[in-house]
């Protein structure tokens, strides 16, 4: 049993991260400001499994805030999720995106540093390949991120490269996520993004339920099979628990190690949509609009790494998660509010 600090741990990823913690029989505590997710997500964990946890309502750039909730707590490994996520916004916003995600990331150094924690599982992006030179990305391809979201991903990144190269006591997994989508089984947790969703899957299932009148596909003359962009989805419990095997992994590796989480499969938006219709039998209008700026044609994961050092294997397909996303749409219309 580890006692386990997960920053960011009330959002989307976070949230699933926990069931598997607390089901695996872990501590859990949980650092968020809530910027971008509702506390409500922290009982709904809870409920869904029996089990307690601590939260902390804090934003991860109070070192010294963290440092007493990590003494106090005795906390012997972090899972890093807090930070910001939209691509788009973030091309707005860039100097917000590298305050969260850079000064966060150094402030929870400083915290670990201090408190003598050195195992640290953070959540990287396959943002942090860009325009591929090859596909399935490997984790070998170049890193050339092409927003500042990536940026920051990646920058985050060469600090904990930087930090294992400065002493052998450090462990730290970089989880590049591909496209996470889908449910928890129970309906009680899942994607509750504010206002108009960035994401395809919240979108289809909010026009699924007439929440807005139509998709808007960006473009469907892109170079792949039926001019969509191709991504590489994969369901958030398998995501989950891939930080179970990545938590098991790094009790042992010490330096640092990146791991892709895709299945290796790809899937156009169009697939994704003729898929979501088919498994819930039911009709989503849509319509072709230009491309969106910044959008690559296609990638996917080879995730052969993870699965051979990690002993990582994505269970759920792709009708598992358009169905629990339809589940979780239906039970929880508003989300969590
Ligand atoms: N969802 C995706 O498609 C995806 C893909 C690749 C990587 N990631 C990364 O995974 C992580 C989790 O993503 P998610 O989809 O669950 O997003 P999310 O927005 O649902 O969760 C992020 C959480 O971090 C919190 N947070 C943000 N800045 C904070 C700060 N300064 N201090 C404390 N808390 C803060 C937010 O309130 C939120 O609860 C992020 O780091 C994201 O960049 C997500």
């Amino acid at each position: 049993m580890l006692n386990v600090l997960v920053t960011g741990g009330a959002g989307y990823i976070g949230s699933h991260v926990c069931v598997a913690l607390l089901e695996a029989g872990h501590q859990v505590t949980v650092v968020d400001n809530l910027c971008n997710s509702s506390a409500r997500s922290m009982d709904a964990v809870q409920s869904v499994t029996g089990r307690t946890l601590n939260f902390t309502q804090m934003d991860i750039r109070d070192t010294t805030g963290l440092v007493s909730v990590m003494q106090a707590r005795s906390v012997d490994v972090v899972i890093h999720l807090a930070g910001l996520k939209a691509v788009g916004e973030s091309v707005q916003s860039p100097l917000a995106y590298y305050s969260n995600n850079v000064g966060g990331t150094l402030s929870l150094l400083h915290a670990m540093e201090a408190t003598g924690a050195r195992r640290l599982i953070f959540s990287s992006s396959a943002t942090v390949y860009g325009v591929p030179d090859f596909l399935p990305y490997t984790e070998t391809h170049p890193t050339r991120p092409s927003s500042p979201y990536g940026h920051s991903k990646l920058h985050a990144e060469r600090m904990l490269r930087d930090l294992c190269h400065s002493s052998g006591d450090w462990s730290i997994v970089a989880l590049r996520y591909f496209n996470p989508v889908g449910a928890h089984a129970s309906a009680e947790l899942g994607e509750d993004p504010r206002g108009t969703p960035n994401n395809l899957m919240p979108f289809i299932a909010q026009v699924a339920a007439g929440l807005r009148d139509r998709l808007t596909i960006f473009g469907d003359d892109y170079a792949t099979r039926d001019g969509t962009c191709v991504r590489d989805y994969l369901h958030v419990m398998d995501l989950a628990s891939g930080h179970l095997e990545a938590l098991s992994y790094s009790a042992t590796a010490a330096g640092f190690h990146a791991f892709n989480l895709g299945t290796g499969q790809g899937t156009s938006v169009r697939e994704l949509l003729a898929a979501f219709e088919a498994t819930n039998r039911v009709r989503v209008p849509h319509e072709i609009g230009p491309r969106r700026a910044g959008d690559i044609d296609a990638f996917w994961a080879d995730p052969a790494r993870a699965v051979i050092h990690l002993g990582w294997k994505p269970r759920h397909d792709l009708a598992d998660m358009c169905e629990s996303t339809w589940r979780w749409q239906l039970a929880h219309p508003r989300g969590f509010q």
